[in-house]
């Protein structure tokens, strides 16, 4: 009984738990730009802005090392990173996400990159995957991406407690944005820097196209029947079209159907791809000018290449709305400066290449459609333009041509329409709050096939366009037909990314040919994840009843064969599967990586507060500096108060410029309040010239002194009189209430305080004695310095005897009360038990074997506190043992009585 009460009070407490703990990030992880947002109870639908206020951060992260011995790095983020990219190129990391799942024989996309980010050095992994070294570390991209990740949740999390400063919520889900293009390897990439976040995030991935169109079908409303949009996405990597249908069943109550119908796109087509086309540009005007300089002289120079892309990534952004950009860089390489002009019209003929893949990507979904019924392209209500290279002129020109102007939809911001959708679906996937309900299909881009063995055909187990996620099992054959141990290779559009090793041998044992006649089969059961991760998720060896291939039902007849259940049917076979390419992450890496994570985090919050108090300490010295400056305090603050505090400052100063380097939170702390002690007693020197300070002010401060320690006398008589009043009581119930007051033990609260009280007392009277001698003899001979030192030294003693004076009346009515309450239990055992004593007589001359059930049924609480026999005043275990002691000598008969109904609960 009261454990069903437990167990129930913990499942709602659990749920509560889960419900207050919840926060979901929604990141739209971008090639160029990271934007999040956040929501929990107490923060519904927050944008995270960046440590700069700006809404979205640039993706990627600068390693700097800062010397030493241990390897220690600091990582920079934000607008930083464009003067680190110039000045450092090598261990600034931007724009990774393209790296992501990719090996090193992608030369393709690894070139792209270089191009981009000059001098960056990069590596296959031992599990194949790309690492960046940067000095003597490698960093594998997964790491880098998490990194980002981190440091977004972090500024998640500061806004929760911003938001709720008593509140506990912390991110603890993650949805982030996927290319709808990303194959396995790429996915899994994503979902393991998810999870290399410290709190090892759960994670999903919401396709960018799906994400926007959520944001679109929410703010715009009213949608009547079916109708079809496609979502254009040019960021800065890539370029893609996603087709969706958007219906509102005519039953009202029913909820809007979006279903993902075609897809096209292009990993090379985007801001990147445009930025360098004039990087060219700026670098053929270069050298044609500088006949001296050769190309590869210049691509040598990985500081004058990342100048170059720097003031064309900047070009591209004027071109957009100008019709030409003035470039100007300082020494592309030492000495050489060079300033020139680029026209849109130039920009657009460089671009006459990727001009006619622009549309491309619409023409490919259109084309490929999944859906049965096809839908014409006229069918097509409105192109929903994303991604910050949407906006150049030429594609939105381009688009417009081929869709029609009146079908692009520029009123749409469609900024932050992919982080606001992918937090909306991660509500909803992770069921953390309730939102609006959406009827959404997903459908799978990319067919999913798999071979048995070397030679075996290859066996499409998803076609492109299923929906998912989605299960389907497949039988791979007889047992007689296949070798003893068999491999499962699986594909991805006709690539191999994932081999399985068939372990049968467990099999073979339990169905032998004795066991079953008619022969074994293999099944597979395959799935499609929410995250469209394609898996074998088990093979089964089954017994066929007979010949055919219909399988052995389940037996109602025990006991035919000893070692097999004759229920048992099929037997689940032991399978490992490696990636074909790049190798799982180990958990043991994975471990590994998030504590490197969560260590250099501790580092940087670390650096951060000492560097707040490094500032804070700077800000006091200069406030102080310019306070010993001002007229009043030069003319009336005395000579050796002035000359402390304007040594302290020159110290410190010149201590922070030349030695702060090495220095500790703490002692720069110190070092503050050393300075902040010497200018609060300057501040107070001066206020205090408007007092006496004569024989008079001295004679009422002992006055007040007096009365001080009155007070305390006051209440500790006031105390004993109290105690007393109560002996007579406690004899009445057999004890000695010195003894009980000599129990009581204060809560911490009262008794910390109260710990230093001798040494304020005693303290406070040698003030006292400072006093008194300043006011007898000394007054002629003190100057005003001494005079004002003695009152200071009185104000702080009698300020904190007073707080104490407090707590010690505090003690006194925990102490009273606690002697009140004892008395009120003590009161009441006594007489339940003689009511109890009395009764037990009553039924024992009734009948023998009653047990005293009617004072069981009263209240069990107190039931239970009878059986620790006597309310305690003290929590200590000796005084329980000695208060129980005397209870037991008293009514051995109640005793008994108690153990049974203790049984009981
Ligand atoms: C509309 O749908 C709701 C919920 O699906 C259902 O309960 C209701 O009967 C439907 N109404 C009509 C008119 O079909
Ligand atoms: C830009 O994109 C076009 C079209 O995809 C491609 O042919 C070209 O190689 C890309 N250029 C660069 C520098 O990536
Ligand atoms: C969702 O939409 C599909 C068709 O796209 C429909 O068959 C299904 O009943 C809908 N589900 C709900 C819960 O409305
Ligand atoms: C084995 O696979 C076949 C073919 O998909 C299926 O019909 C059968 O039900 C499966 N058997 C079991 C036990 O799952
Ligand atoms: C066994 O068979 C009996 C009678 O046919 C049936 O009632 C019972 O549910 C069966 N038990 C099992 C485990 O299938
Ligand atoms: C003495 O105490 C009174 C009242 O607490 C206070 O107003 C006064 O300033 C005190 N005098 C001195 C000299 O501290
Ligand atoms: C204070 O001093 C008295 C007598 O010297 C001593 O009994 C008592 O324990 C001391 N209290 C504290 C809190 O140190």
């Amino acid at each position: 009984m009261r454990n069903s009460i437990v167990l129930l009070l913990i499942s709602i407490w659990s749920i509560w738990c889960h419900f207050t703990l919840a926060a979901v990030v929604g990141v739209d992880y971008g090639q160029q730009f990271i934007k999040a947002m956040v929501v929990s109870p107490r923060a519904p639908m927050e944008l995270i802005f960046t440590p700069e206020a700006k809404r979205k951060e640039i993706s990627g992260l600068a390693i700097k090392s800062l010397g030493g011995d241990k390897g220690e790095i600091e990582r920079i983020y934000g607008s930083a990173l464009g003067s680190m990219a110039t000045r450092f190129p090598k261990n600034t990391l931007l724009h990774v996400k393209s790296l992501l799942g990719k090996t090193i024989n992608d030369e393709g996309e690894i070139s792209t990159y270089l191009n981009e980010h000059p001098g960056i050095d990069i590596v296959p992994n031992k599990r194949n995957s790309l690492s960046f070294v940067v000095g003597d570390e490698q960093y594998p991209v997964e790491e880098v991406t998490a990194m980002n990740l981190q440091e977004t949740i972090n500024r998640a999390n500061l806004l929760l407690r911003e938001k709720d400063p008593s509140g506990s919520d912390l991110v603890d889900k993650l949805a982030l944005t996927v290319p709808e293009y990303f194959d396995q390897y790429q996915r899994r990439a994503l979902l393991d820097s998810g999870s290399l976040t410290t709190d090892a995030l759960d994670t999903y991935l919401v396709p960018d196209g799906l994400s926007v169109v959520i944001n679109f079908v929410l703010k715009k409303r009213d949608f009547k029947g079916k109708s079809y949009y496609v979502v254009y996405d040019m960021g800065g990597g890539s370029t893609k079209a996603s087709l969706f249908s958007i219906e509102q069943p005519e039953n009202e109550t029913e909820p809007l159907r979006i279903e993902f119908g075609g897809y096209g796109y292009d990993s090379q087509l985007g801001g990147s791809n445009f930025t360098l086309q004039v990087a060219s540009l700026i670098e053929n005007k270069f050298l044609s000018k500088r006949k001296d300089i050769t190309a590869e002289k210049l691509h040598r120079n990985p500081k004058a290449v990342a100048k170059i892309v720097q003031a064309a990534e900047k070009a591209k952004l004027i071109l957009s709305a100008n019709s030409e950009a003035s470039i100007s860089i300082e020494s592309v390489l030492e000495d050489v400066d060079f300033k020139t002009k680029i026209t849109k019209q130039e920009f657009e003929d460089s671009l006459s290449d990727s001009a006619s893949e622009i549309v491309k990507p619409i023409k490919v979904a259109l084309d490929g459609q999944f859906w049965d019924e096809k839908i014409d392209p006229k069918q097509v209500s409105g192109i929903i333009l994303t991604g910050g290279s949407s906006r150049v002129p030429i594609v939105q020109y381009k688009l417009a041509e081929y869709m029609g102007e009146n079908k692009i939809l520029k009123s749409v911001n469609a900024d932050e329409a992919a982080v606001d959708g992918a937090t909306i679906r991660g509500i909803k996937l992770f069921e953390a709050f309730r939102t609006k309900p959406l009827n959404i299909t997903e459908r799978s881009i990319s067919d999913y096939a798999v071979t048995l063995n070397q030679k075996g055909e290859n066996v499409v187990v998803f076609p492109k366009g299923t929906v998912f996620p989605t299960k389907r099992t497949l039988e791979l054959g007889n047992a007689k037909d296949l070798p003893k141990d068999f491999d499962i290779k699986l594909w991805e559009n006709g690539l191999p990314f994932q081999s399985v090793k068939t372990k049968t041998s467990g099999a073979d044992d339990i169905y032998s040919p004795e066991k079953c006649p008619n022969g074994v089969i293999y099944n597979a059961t395959f799935s499609i994840s929410q995250n469209r991760l394609f898996n074998l998720d088990k093979v089964e060896a089954i017994c066929l009843k007979d010949g055919s291939s219909s399988v052995e039902k389940p037996q109602n007849e025990t006991g035919k064969k000893s070692n097999l259940g004759s229920s048992k049917r099929s037997v689940k076979l032991t399978i490992s599967s490696e990636g074909s390419n790049i190798k799982a992450m180990s958990s043991d890496e994975q471990l590994r990586l998030r504590e490197y994570i969560r260590i250099l985090d501790q580092k940087d919050a670390a650096r951060f507060e000492l560097e707040e108090a490094k500032n804070l300490l700077e800000a006091l010295l200069y406030d102080a500096r310019s306070y010993l400056e001002l007229e009043e305090v030069v003319e009336k603050g005395p000579q050796s108060y002035l000359g402390k505090l304007s040594e302290a400052v020159t110290k410190h100063l010149s201590w922070l410029e030349d030695e702060a380097d090495e220095t500790t939170k703490l002692e720069v702390i110190q070092r503050s309040s050393e300075v902040q002690q010497l200018r609060d007693k300057l501040e107070a020197y001066l206020q205090s010239l408007s007092e006496p300070l004569d024989s008079k002010q001295f004679q009422s401060i002992l006055n007040n002194a007096t009365k001080l320690l009155e007070q305390i006398d006051l209440t500790q008589i006031n105390q004993q009189e109290q105690v007393a009043s109560l002996k007579d009581k406690f004899e009445e119930l057999g004890h000695n209430v010195e003894e009980q007051y000599a129990k009581i033990k204060l809560p911490h609260h009262i008794a910390a305080p109260l710990s230093s009280w001798n040494d304020t007392v005693s303290a406070f009277k040698e003030v006292i004695k400072l006093v008194e001698y300043a006011k007898s003899s000394a007054f002629k001979k003190m100057g005003r310095e001494q005079l004002f030192e003695i009152k200071s030294a009185f104000d702080i003693a009698s300020a904190e005897l007073e707080s104490i004076i407090d707590y010690f009346g505090k003690a006194r009515d925990y102490r009273l009360h606690e002697l009140q309450a004892w008395i009120q239990k003590a009161e009441k055992t006594k007489k339940r038990k003689e009511e109890r004593l009395k009764k037990k007589m009553e039924d024992k001359e009734k009948e023998k074997e009653s047990k005293s059930s009617s004072t069981v049924s009263g209240n069990p609480s107190t039931a239970e506190s009878e059986s620790s026999t006597v309310p305690t005043t003290t929590t200590t275990a000796s005084a329980s043992a000695s208060t129980t002691s005397p209870q037991n000598k008293q009514g051995t008969s109640s005793s008994t009585a108690t153990t049974p109904l203790h049984d009981e609960l």
